[in-house]
């Protein structure tokens, strides 16, 4: 009886090790240990033994279903860990890994909108200019004529840094500082453009945004008229967006331009899309960069990079594009 007993239990447990689902082991278990299996059968016929003979038959059928319990919790832990393993290479997700045959990733909509508008104006014969997003006073209030107690500051919500003298350091509210930077730097003729990340210190909402982007465009030269500037914004709009497009412009004020301009463009469906302001160099802004107004002018325009893309991709909550969401990334 006992030599069947330990036959048994080898025979069960290789059928343990053998289990390759959860399932079939559980099925095996219950077979095997549970109480309809052949070991129970040998308690039965226990009955009939003797005291010595008793106690050794019952001390191998403990042994046996020792064995095999034992045998059934090693093969859950390792089947366990074969699903555990499954698991995780299913929902793997790297975000670093290149798939064949599929595109790694791909700039940022803004910055892919930057490029294009640099391509179409270096074409042109521009050059592109970059400045610092933490400017001082000077750049991005006086020199733009915007005097001390200018009431027009009042027009920018901006973001003062805790740097040195009181409100002497900004956020850039606009890129025109980025105009002075180049007139500083560079006699004319100047044709140049110069796009950038900017800080308003004002409530976000579908259609404005606390940070943003602008793209500046300034030309000083020997003879530049109202009309150049026209045709210049008329130009890149159609280059942006195609033919069917249309500009105009409504007087406005701005300290640094005189006469100055706000630029809406019609969409082809006749509606109209305010985008930026333009206007003529001021003289004052020309001679606080040791230019003679006598001899150059120049006319200078800025946008909302981020209203023009959205506009072209019918994007119609800007806040989207300050946002990490792969989903809304991957369109563009
Ligand atoms: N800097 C102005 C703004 O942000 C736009 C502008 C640029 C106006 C150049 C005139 C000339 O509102």
């Amino acid at each position: 009886m006992i030599d069947d007993i330990r036959r048994i239990a080898a025979a069960a447990t290789d059928r343990i090790a053998g289990a390759a689902t959860l399932d079939e082991l559980g099925a095996l278990d219950r077979e095997l240990l549970g109480k309809t299996s052949e070991l129970s059968g040998f308690k039965r016929q226990m009955g009939g033994l003797d005291h010595e003979a008793k106690r050794e038959v019952g001390g191998a059928l403990n042994a046996a279903r020792e064995a095999m319990a034992a045998a059934v919790a090693a093969r859950r832990a390792e089947l366990d860990a074969i699903a555990r393993r499954a698991q995780a290479e299913a929902e793997r997700l790297d975000l670093t890994e290149v798939r064949a045959g599929r595109d790694a990733g791909h700039l940022h909509l803004v910055t892919q909108t930057i490029e294009e508008l640099e391509d179409v104006f270096v074409g042109l014969g521009f050059t592109v200019a970059e400045g610092p997003e933490v400017e001082d006073d000077w750049h991005n209030f006086t020199a733009l004529n915007f005097g001390r107690y200018h009431p027009a500051r009042d027009m920018q919500d901006t973001f003062f840094v805790d740097l040195g003298a009181e409100r002497e350091v900004v956020m850039r509210t606009h890129t025109s500082p980025v105009q002075i930077r180049v007139m500083e730097g560079q006699a004319p003729p100047i044709y140049s453009i110069m796009p950038g990340r900017v800080y308003r210190n004002e409530a976000t909402d579908s259609t404005h945004l606390a940070v943003f982007h602008q793209l500046e465009c300034l030309v000083i030269d020997r003879g530049i008229t109202f009309g150049h500037l026209a045709g210049t914004i008329d130009m890149f709009t159609k280059a942006y967006f195609g033919p069917g497009w249309n500009m105009r412009l409504r007087p406005a004020y701005f300290p640094f331009t005189e006469p100055s301009a706000e630029f809406d463009l019609q969409r082809p469906d006749g509606s109209w899309l305010e985008l930026g302001g333009c206007g003529m160099v001021h003289p004052n802004v020309l001679r606080n960069c040791g230019i003679d107004p006598e001899e150059f002018s120049g006319f200078a325009f800025g946008f909302g990079l981020d209203r023009l893309a959205a506009t072209k991709h019918g994007v119609t909550d800007l806040r989207e594009l300050a946002s990490t969401d792969i989903r809304f990334l991957e369109q563009f």
